[in-house]
Formats: C-alpha cells, structure tokens, sequence
C-alpha cells in the first residue's frame, strides 16, 4: 500500500491499547519488564552486546532509549522516503547536531554546501571547530572539478568522511545534485578505504517531492517542525537512513538524550495523517501565486522551482533528475529597496510576518534582515539574498484569498 493509505495505522495494534483506534500518548517515563530476565535480554539487545534474533524487537526500556510514541512515528516516517529506518528528534537541529558528530571525528574533514540553515553553518563553525573537524564549503556556482580542487587544496582529502547538502537552497531554490554527491562520496570511499557518507537536509522539498535515499544518499535529515508537522505547534527532527546509520545515530541519541517526548510525536503522528494532502494542496497554491508573481509590475524576479520561476539552467536540469514537484517555497525580488519589501510585509494580512515555513498558514519574511541575517554581507549579495528579496511560504488557504492579499499589500 501506499504511504497515505498507512498513515493512519502502521505501526500501532490496538490490541495493545484496549483497542483504541488511535495511539495514546504514553507518558512514562520506564516500563516494567515481566521477569529480571526479560530486562536482561532487552539491555543486552538495546546496548549491542548480542545480535537481534530473527524478527526480534527491543523491547520497551525507558523512554529515552525507546517508547511507543517515538517508534510507530519511526515506523510511518520510514514509509515515506522507503528508508531502513529512521530517528526522531526534539528539533531539527538536533537531528542534524547528531548525525554531525556521529559521521565526524576530531581530525575529520567534512565538505558542506552554501548557504545551509543558519543554525547547521554555526554548529559547523562554533562547535565543530572545537573537536578539531575542519569544513569547507561549495556553492551553486562550483562544478564537479572544482569542488573535487577545493577538497584536494585543503591537504585533508584523505579525512573526507561526511559530504553534506541542503538542497534546494534556502532561500532562492537553487538546487544542488545528489547524484554528483553521491558519485563524489564513492570516489572518496575508494581513495579514502573508509567510508565516505552523503547526508541531505530535505525539508525544503521532502518528503513528497525529493527523496535523496532512492537516488544513493545515506541519510536524510529533516526539521520535522515544517512540512511533517505542518501546523507551526511543534519543533522536531528526524533522520532517515541505511541500516548502516540508523544504530549509530539511535546510540548516540540515547547519550546526548535529545530524543523526541511521546507529545511530540503523538502530535507529528496526527500531522502525518494529512501530510500529502496538505502539502499537495500547498503547492497547487504556490504554484498559482508563483504565475501571479511572475506577472506583477512590482515584482522583478520569481524564484520557484516550476513554472513561473526563474531559477538558473544549471538547477533546472537537477530539477529533472532529483524533484518529483517545485514545492511551496517561493522567493521574490520586489521592485525597490528594504523600504518597499518593509511596505509590502507590513501590510500583508491573511500572510503571516514569520519565519518557518511549511505549515497550513502562509508566511512572509524578508532574509536578508531576518533568517539569513548573519550572512557577511558580500556573500548574502552573492546568493541573492538582496534586501528586495521577500520569502513565502504558501499555506492551504483559498487561492484567491492569498491573491488579494498580495495585490492590495503590492498596492500600498
Ligand atoms: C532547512 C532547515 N534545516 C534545519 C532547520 C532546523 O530545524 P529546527 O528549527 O526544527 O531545529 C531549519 C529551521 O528553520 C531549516 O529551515
């Protein structure tokens, strides 16, 4: 069956639950094991000390290890991307932190692209620095042979162990291939004789509209705060993976003990339930507001990944390999100044002013003031990221509704 017909079941029996129709959520913090010996065989399975035996589950512990909220919320997440397995976090960076200092060590290399989320460019600069792990970046711009140069002048190509992208990039859409990545990560597995992972931060477009597991990464990772739980009421992670990954980001997890509480996830496990309907409905929206965009006096450059964008050549072919849709983010360049984009935010009314994106509302900000406000001014220029440049993200309101709300803030 497909992922929206399992959405509202898998993973949970009822018989286990008075046969409740809906999981409840489970608010213990331990549970209780039958025999001394049964709580034996589950911490020896939970702490690898033995393999699993055939069709054998860890039972349940403690809930930082493992409960049943946290893991039916695996179970239906792993439907949607086809992944081995996945792990929930308390925040998206939480998620992203972990798998960090999971596949990086002090003397690690890591290769990332620019821009990535504010909170993912820090970690990488203020906190893995001080393990000893050396980052360098590539943008949209850079070619295959030039990020192969850039890895090779950095006298560390041998310590390559983590490539890491956000693809598509927030906030202009530019898109970066998978599939380049994914060929960069087995060169350097080879040359290296370890491996070398590929993790994508998939939130802008997933887990709809890009599926980085299916095309060879190793992990996904996503701010579940967004299109999973969809309703701006939560903040979450996950991570998706091979089940190479999962264990080791499931152990360290235990440890750092950022995993998700049983209300999160009973609360992502109802978003989940109407995940595809809402997020196709959102980009019906954009996909509509993108054409009007594109069509208003006011407004010099659309940047959508469909119809009615402006996105470079060079996404537009990536865009037929690795996006299954153009998604609901669009950005735009008003025609003006920081003033004009001021005006034309402050007027809005059914648009929320707020960053975050991905949920039922639809939302307005202005990064270069806002989300990408930390970006040195040179290198924001580089990316776009202009004061006339305004982000939306597009909710499930009515059409028209959206359309006259941009029109009569275009107005003033
Ligand atoms: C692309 C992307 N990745 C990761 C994050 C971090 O997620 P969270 O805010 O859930 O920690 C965000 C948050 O805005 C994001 O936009």
């Amino acid at each position: 069956m497909k992922p929206e017909s399992l959405m509202m079941s898998h993973g949970y029996k009822p018989e286990l639950s008075q046969g409740a129709v809906k999981c409840p959520i489970f608010l213990t913090s331990t549970f209780v094991f039958s025999s001394a010996e049964e709580g034996k065989d589950f911490f020896e399975l939970a702490y690898g000390h033995r393999q699993s035996k055939p069709n054998e589950e860890l039972g349940l512990i403690y809930s930082r290890i493992n409960n049943p909220n946290l893991e039916i919320l695996e179970d239906r997440l792993t439907l949607w991307d086809a992944a081995a397995g996945s792990a929930v976090f308390e925040s998206g960076m939480s998620a992203i932190s972990t798998v960090l200092l999971e596949f990086l060590k002090p003397g690690s290399l890591l290769l990332y692209s620019a821009p990535v989320y504010g909170g993912t460019h820090h970690f990488i600069h203020h906190v893995l620095t001080k393990f000893g792990i050396d980052a360098i970046e590539f943008g949209v711009n850079d070619q295959q042979d030039e990020i192969i140069q850039k890895i090779e002048a950095s006298g560390k190509a041998k310590d390559l162990a983590l490539i890491y992208i956000e693809t598509p990039a927030n906030p202009t859409n530019d898109l970066f291939s998978i599939l380049d990545m994914v060929k960069l990560g087995k060169k350097y597995s080879e040359e290296n004789g370890h491996k070398v992972f590929v993790a994508v931060d998939n939130t802008y477009l997933g887990p709809l509209w890009q599926k980085p597991l299916q095309l060879g990464a190793d992990i996904t990772v996503y701010s579940a705060t967004k299109y999973l739980g969809g309703h701006s009421d939560l903040i979450a992670g996950a991570v998706m993976g091979t089940s190479e990954v999962i264990p080791r980001v499931k152990t360290l997890r235990t440890f750092l003990g950022n995993m998700i509480s049983p209300h999160t996830a009973w609360m992502l496990l109802r978003s989940l339930e109407t995940l595809q309907i809402r997020m196709e409905r959102q980009q019906v929206n954009a996909i509509e507001v993108a054409r009007f965009l594109e069509m208003h006096p006011k407004v010099e450059k659309v940047y959508f990944l469909g119809e009615g964008g402006q996105v470079s050549a060079a996404s537009q072919k990536i865009y037929q390999e690795q996006c299954l849709g153009p998604g609901a983010m669009i950005s735009f360049d008003i025609n003006g100044n920081e003033q004009t984009a001021f005006a034309f935010l402050n007027r809005l009314k059914l648009f929320k002013l707020a960053v975050s994106l991905g949920s039922t509302e639809s939302l307005a900000e202005h990064p270069a003031t806002m989300t990408h406000v930390d970006i040195p001014l040179a290198d924001k220029l580089k990316m776009n990221i202009t004061e006339k440049l305004i982000r939306l993200s597009i909710g499930v309101e009515n059409l028209q509704d959206l359309i006259s709300d941009l029109n009569q803030a275009f107005e003033a």
